[in-house]
């Protein structure tokens, strides 16, 4: 049903932008980080509408067999500057998608690694992207912000000075992606996401508890949050993140009056999650024990003014925190039941 729905509004927008081109002569895309998070749902999701030959997903993880049943799956290293153009040209690749990354909490534990999957993957992505003319999609996040920028409510234009190697990253991958297309007249577009909220497990990112509640309270009634009770941040769930990216992708250049937006559906503390839970689930028990995400979420956007994703390429969310929590439900709890209690 979920999925029904998605599909039913992405090809919505897909009439109003763009209805014989896209159709006739679907974009060659690559998603790369694909095993994440976001890449097997965002491939799901585009391979719907162009089909499923038309969109690869890559990653450097041995995939399952479900991945490779669904559709185009590649080894794709960011850092291998020479098998990223062989993948294009072999494949003729007219998108692509760059999700490889580290997330917030995990880059601050590895921060080398960091610097090299976030800032040379992005150099590289970047050439690639002018030498063959491709239209490149970089998320950006929340956390491209700092304690200096105004946090309720964070403008899509402020002081962005964050605190997170991850943070930073994200900042030169969206100043760079600015400066290649008015240098270059590349096609760099960039949406800055909030946490997003899907059952699948999250990648070490500091609005992941938002994930986890789910998961805990369903299984053992428990939930051990690592951040305060009061610290609200801005969220999405993966199918208005989705939608986002897609719509996006298919505007008109003309209509775009920048290359980095701000997008939102809500903002919410862990405790206002909790109650929202509770309304569906009896015995809901969370206990706060803050560790070193505090301080990440304590220098974040609380609201995210996403007014100008609105004027001009007319976005709009589609679920509020009551339509999340059920989704959620519903999903962690159809998880729990394939997979079992453990896992
Ligand atoms: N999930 C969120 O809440 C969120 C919010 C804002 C922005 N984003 C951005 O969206 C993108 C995807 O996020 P996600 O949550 O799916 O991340 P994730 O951590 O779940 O997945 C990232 C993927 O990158 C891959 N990767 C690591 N090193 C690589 C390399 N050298 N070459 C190729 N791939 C490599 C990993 O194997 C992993 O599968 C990221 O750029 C992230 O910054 C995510």
């Amino acid at each position: 049903m979920l999925l029904k729905n998605l599909y039913r509004t992405s090809f919505k927008t897909f009439r109003y932008y763009s209805v014989s081109n896209l159709m006739k002569n679907p974009p060659k895309i690559l998603i790369t980080g694909g095993l994440g998070q976001l890449g097997v749902e965002c491939a799901k999701y585009l391979r719907y509408k162009y089909g499923t030959e038309n969109v690869i997903l890559s990653d450097i993880i041995k995939p399952s067999e479900e991945i490779v049943k669904d559709g185009p799956y590649l080894f794709v290293d960011i850092l291998d500057f020479k098998g990223l153009q062989k993948i294009v040209v072999d494949h003729r690749v007219d998108w692509l998608i760059h999700f490889s990354a580290l997330l917030s909490a995990i880059g601050e534990q590895n921060v080398p690694l960091a610097v090299r999957v976030n800032i040379e993957g992005m150099h590289n992505v970047i050439e690639l992207a002018k030498q063959y003319k491709l239209r490149v999609f970089v998320p950006s996040t929340i956390g491209a912000f700092g304690p200096d920028s105004p946090r309720n409510p964070t403008p899509n234009i402020t002081v962005q000075r964050p605190r997170t190697i991850y943070g930073v990253s994200k900042v030169h991958a969206e100043l760079l992606g600015e400066y290649y297309h008015y240098k270059f007249g590349l096609d760099f577009r960039c949406l800055r996401f909030p946490g997003v909220i899907s059952s699948d497990p999250p990648g070490g990112g500091t609005t992941d508890y938002a994930i986890a509640i789910f998961h805990d309270i369903l299984r053992k009634g428990h939930y051990q949050c690592y951040l305060k009770p009061e610290t609200r941040l801005p969220m999405m769930h993966v199918k208005d993140a989705l939608r986002a990216l897609s719509e996006f992708l298919e505007v008109p250049n003309d209509r775009l009056n920048r290359r980095v937006y701000n997008v939102t559906s809500m903002s919410f503390t862990p405790e206002e999650l909790g109650d929202a839970m509770a309304k569906y689930v009896d015995d809901i028990r969370i206990t706060y024990q803050p560790d070193s995400r505090q301080e990440i979420a304590d220098s974040w956007p609380q609201v995210f003014d996403d007014s100008e994703a609105r004027r001009d390429w007319d976005w709009q969310p589609e679920i509020d925190l009551d339509n999340l929590v059920r989704l959620m439900l519903k999903e962690v709890k159809e998880k729990i039941v394939a997979n079992g209690l453990s896992s």
